[in-house]
């Protein structure tokens, strides 16, 4: 899940720039939290309801009503808003690049629900149970059997067995992050699966019946045990090219990209594509040759495939400059007049509305040991919603003597639509204290 959150790279030793997520757990296996999950408090019950079906909460529960509220917000199928405009443009790429007899070659899957359960989200995709990702300080649980989806991948396994071959899945996916202009714990993602037969595939070659897409093998960087070279790059080419298209549609003929080595539990090869815009490499999807156990656990044993994903809110922000991610959320008509009524192929670029001041105050507290950093932006999102922009975590120590660890965040407040007054932001502040001391088992210092 690395791009999509993707967002968070790790560069490694050999320059290849890999997920850290996915990095994590090819580095190490942490034991998932084995230890029961401290339920955060945030005023849940023994039963919460999402999207009208209700489900029993228990010691994995770490939910919270301020992440809640955003499920079925549809902002993505929402006319107008500019993560809509965006899904219509990639379909609108799709649908002409890809044509079987003369209909779209896709099918667009746009209103799963995304209350998955942990099998779909992880066991589906071969992510080994040990694997970090699954950390409940990674992820948002409702319960031992159900989770917000982490990732639109959560549905690729089902929607292969029922038959399709090319789809895509778009909506909105959770995770637990950190509080800055390009992270919200709601977000949208595209992602999109090809599956061919041996026919399909080497229709182009010039002796088709002569290639396989499966042979008994070895695995190696380039190729999966099972499949033939030819199949492993006619695969790659494919997708390259699909992906490639599709970023020159959206940014530009001219536009300047680059491969970079990946890593995913149910891609191989996989790769991450950087396009270089505004003077920087910019980090835009994850993607590779599905692994073929997937395939052949969805009943596909017959063909072979690709699969990306991508993250909507970054490609937004960057094809209309929209310079902070809580404004997708914004309700605010200066924000929502600026794309909505325009055309969605038309270019539009974002023209910032008046930015507020900011406040900026810092909270130091002592930390117990179960405390996590994404436990405190939780509560700060909970407490303080849209208007905190950033918090960092500034300073930390352990106390020579006491052995006691302490955090010091600095929190940036500032409205997206008024100017604060420090009254209002030291009221929101002293909340954040009490909450978290009454919580978090922190003590203010
Ligand atoms: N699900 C991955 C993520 O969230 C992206 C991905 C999708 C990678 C499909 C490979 C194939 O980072």
């Amino acid at each position: 899940m690395s791009l999509t959150r993707c967002w968070r790279l790790w560069p490694t030793a050999d320059k290849t720039v890999l997920p850290c997520r996915w990095l994590y757990a090819s580095l190490h296996t942490s034991s998932i939290c084995k230890k029961s999950h401290k339920k955060l408090q945030y005023s849940i019950g023994n039963t919460i309801e999402i999207l009208g079906k209700s489900y029993e909460t228990d010691h994995l529960t770490n939910t919270t009503p301020a992440i809640l509220k955003k499920v079925g917000t549809n902002l993505h199928n929402t006319p107008g808003h500019p993560l809509n405009h965006i899904c219509r443009r990639i379909e609108t790429y799709f649908n002409s690049a890809y044509v079987r007899r003369g209909n779209p070659r896709f099918s667009v899957y746009n209103r799963l629900s995304p209350v998955v359960t942990h099998e779909q989200n992880f066991d589906s995709l071969l992510v080994p149970a040990n694997h970090v990702s699954r950390s409940p300080q990674d992820s948002y649980y409702i319960n031992s059997e159900y989770m917000l989806r982490a990732h639109t991948s959560a549905h690729q396994r089902d929607l292969v067995r029922t038959g399709l071959d090319a789809f895509m899945v778009i909506g909105d996916v959770y995770r637990r992050d950190a509080i800055d202009s390009t992270h919200y714990p709601v977000f949208h993602q595209l992602e999109a699966v090809q599956l061919f037969s041996d026919f399909e595939l080497f229709s182009d070659m010039p002796n088709p019946e002569s290639m396989s897409l499966f042979e008994p093998g070895v695995r190696d960087d380039n190729k999966q045990e099972r499949h033939t070279l030819q199949t492993a790059l006619l695969l790659e080419q494919t997708l390259k090219s699909c992906l490639e298209g599709l970023m020159r549609a959206l940014f530009g003929q001219d536009l300047q990209m680059r491969w970079v080595g990946a890593y995913f539990p149910f891609t191989h090869p996989s790769w991450e594509l950087e396009i270089f815009y505004q003077g920087e490499w910019v980090e835009m999807l994850g993607c590779g040759v599905m692994e073929q156990k997937l395939v052949d656990s969805a009943g596909a044993t017959d063909k072979a495939g690709w699969a990306f994903g991508l993250g909507l809110e970054r490609l937004a922000m960057k094809l209309y400059s929209i310079p902070d991610i809580r404004l997708f959320w914004s309700t605010d008509s200066g924000f929502l007049t600026q794309f909505k009524n325009k055309n969605f192929d038309e270019p539009i670029t974002y023209k910032p509305v008046s930015k507020h001041p900011q406040c900026v105050n810092d909270i130091s507290f002592w930390i117990p040991e179960s405390f996590s950093s994404n436990d405190f932006y939780d509560l700060v999102r909970s407490v303080a919603g849209d208007l905190v922009e950033q918090v960092t975590l500034i300073d930390e120590f352990v106390h020579p003597k006491t052995g006691r660890g302490s955090h010091c965040y600095r929190l940036v407040y500032r409205h997206m639509e008024k100017a604060l007054t420090q009254e209002e932001v030291n009221s929101i502040h002293q909340q954040i204290e009490a909450s978290a001391a009454e919580q978090l088992d922190v003590q203010i210092r």
